[in-house]
């Protein structure tokens, strides 16, 4: 049997509330899943919150709550929204959860044991204010650390490593021959480029004196685990790695990884594909990264600390969550940035949703119900056939890339032809005309199916609607391929699909 199509996002930080950057990745991979469920493949969509680590520490100190406290709030934050959004996922991922917890120091333990951690004393300039080691990066042109840093102080400290530099020419090779490991093609060279600059090993401990909010390491409890370490792992803590090794050899590897731009490299490009190699996972089960773009605001990075954020849970108050979810998987390119607008928000929803598909259903089963009873005669030949099975084709092969704005473009089109096959024909004339009543029954089933294919090539976008569409045809028929509606089959009534938003955004 085929193995399900294994799913995954980031797993948001808990340190502050969700924002759009958050809502558009979890968007991404559940259209993405959506559209493999619904093409019959098993699936298992996991996502969930990154709860451990300083910036969390941080955030539950300023908030004077403790870091377990001030985390589980976060998280019901997330999960309220994930629901808001229709986000399908079928497994959720906390890291205080007991079954990672064990996953980690389990494989902290077996990398231990086989030498591939080692204890050594690391001096640097550290910033108290901070809390964290600096690199000559941070200091300024006069090769002095800057105030922002507040007190600098050397300090030496004994840590846990990582050979992470073992596994270099591996990674490298394992690039190489797997073009197609890191989706889009840009984001792999620039692995690729980071892999042939990598040098030294990786930090995976931090002294509880110093950050205290983790998982304990299994081999010294004066420690706990770096959040990198811990969060990535989540990956197969939820796949079962160490509670059901059965399930987990069926699961992974993660046929799709869906990450942001910012945290390929080192985090999933390097620490990650190294972690699983050390672990003994051999290269045809590794997983695959897609790597989205940015959401951006006004042309700059949304930082999480600059309050520079859309809220995704007003907007969908707002304007409806499938609005947001339209507006996002049709305008943002797979790959590249976006920017955010508003008001582009209602401008593609008025037109493409609420004039378009909207109004074509409309006056479809407006038209049956007027002339036919909604009553359909199915013709020898339709001239929406050719155009629908273009689309359809398109769309599989946009999904296939994942690339939901290219499947909505494909969908948009079969809308637009459909509108001018209703201009072109005027059936209202034909109405008029008895010895055309096998030409008006033609141009009523062809639009009624062609509706019934695009409610299937909306749905794994806005599922909401596409169900209410299904109703309104009065059909189940989920083929995706021309013909689906019976002969004699009788519609539904109309009812409006998106009224249009006509307030000013
Ligand atoms: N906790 C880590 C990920 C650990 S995964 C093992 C983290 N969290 S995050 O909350 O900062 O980011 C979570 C995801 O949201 C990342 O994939 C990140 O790229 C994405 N985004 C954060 N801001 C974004 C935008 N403005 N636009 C699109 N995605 C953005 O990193």
């Amino acid at each position: 049997m085929e193995k399900p199509f294994y799913i995954t996002t980031a797993i948001d930080y808990t340190n502050a509330p969700p924002h759009i950057g958050h809502a558009y990745e979890k968007i991404l991979a559940d259209v993405i899943a959506r559209d493999r469920r619904a093409r019959g493949r098993e699936v298992v969509y996991l996502t969930g919150v990154d709860q451990h680590g300083q910036k969390v520490q941080q955030s539950a100190q300023k908030a004077g709550l403790a870091p377990d406290a001030f985390a589980r709030g976060m998280t019901s934050q997330f999960l309220a929204l994930w629901k808001t959004l229709d986000i399908s996922y079928d497994r959720w991922a906390e890291t205080t959860a007991p079954v990672h917890k064990e996953c980690v120091q389990a494989i902290l333990a077996q990398l231990h044991a086989d030498g591939q951690i080692y204890k050594a004393c690391h001096g640097g300039h550290y910033s108290i204010r901070q809390e964290q080691f600096l690199t000559d990066k941070e200091r300024g042109p006069d090769g002095a650390f800057g105030p922002e840093w507040g007190e600098v102080v050397f300090i030496e400290e004994e840590n846990y490593y990582f050979r992470l530099t073992d596994h270099k020419d591996w990674l490298a090779a394992f690039l190489d021959a797997h073009p197609d490991q890191v989706i889009p093609s840009f984001r792999w060279t620039e692995l690729r480029n980071a892999v042939a600059k990598l040098s030294g090993d990786l930090c995976i401990s931090r002294p509880k004196s110093r950050l205290a909010w983790g998982i304990d390491l299994p081999f010294d409890d004066d420690f706990v685990t770096y959040v990198w370490f811990d969060a990535l792992t989540n990956y197969i803590s939820f796949a079962g790695h160490t509670s059901d090794p059965a399930a987990f050899g069926r699961l992974w590897p993660a046929d799709c990884q869906v990450i942001g731009k910012d945290i390929l490299v080192p985090a999933h490009g390097i620490y990650w594909l190294a972690m699983l190699r050390a672990l003994g996972i051999p290269d045809d089960r590794m997983p695959r990264l897609l790597v989205h773009g940015y959401i951006n605001l006004a042309g700059d990075k949304m930082s999480k600390s600059s309050g520079n954020v859309v809220d995704p849970a007003a907007l969908a108050v707002k304007y409806g969550p499938e609005a947001l979810r339209y507006y996002l998987m049709r305008e943002a390119v797979t790959g590249r940035d976006m920017e955010f607008s508003e008001d582009r928000l209602v401008a593609r929803y008025n037109s493409e949703l609420a004039n378009g598909l909207g109004n074509l259903l409309n006056r479809a089963l407006n038209m049956a119900a007027r002339y036919r009873e909604g009553l359909l005669r199915r013709p020898a030949e339709s001239p929406l056939e050719t155009p629908a099975a273009e689309a359809i084709a398109l769309h599989a092969e946009a999904f296939a890339r994942c690339e939901p704005h290219a499947a909505l473009e494909a969908a948009a089109a079969l809308v637009t032809r459909c509108n001018a096959l209703i201009e072109e024909t005027a059936p209202w004339k034909m109405a008029k005309d008895p010895a055309q009543a096998a030409q008006l029954d033609g141009i009523l089933y062809s639009l009624a199916e062609a509706l019934r294919i695009l409610a299937l090539l909306h749905e794994a976008v806005i599922p909401s609607a596409a169900a209410a569409m299904f109703a309104q045809l009065r059909t189940a028929d989920r083929r995706l391929a021309w013909g689906g509606l019976p002969e004699g089959h009788v519609l539904g009534s109309p009812t409006p699909l998106f009224p249009r938003i006509e307030f000013a955004a």
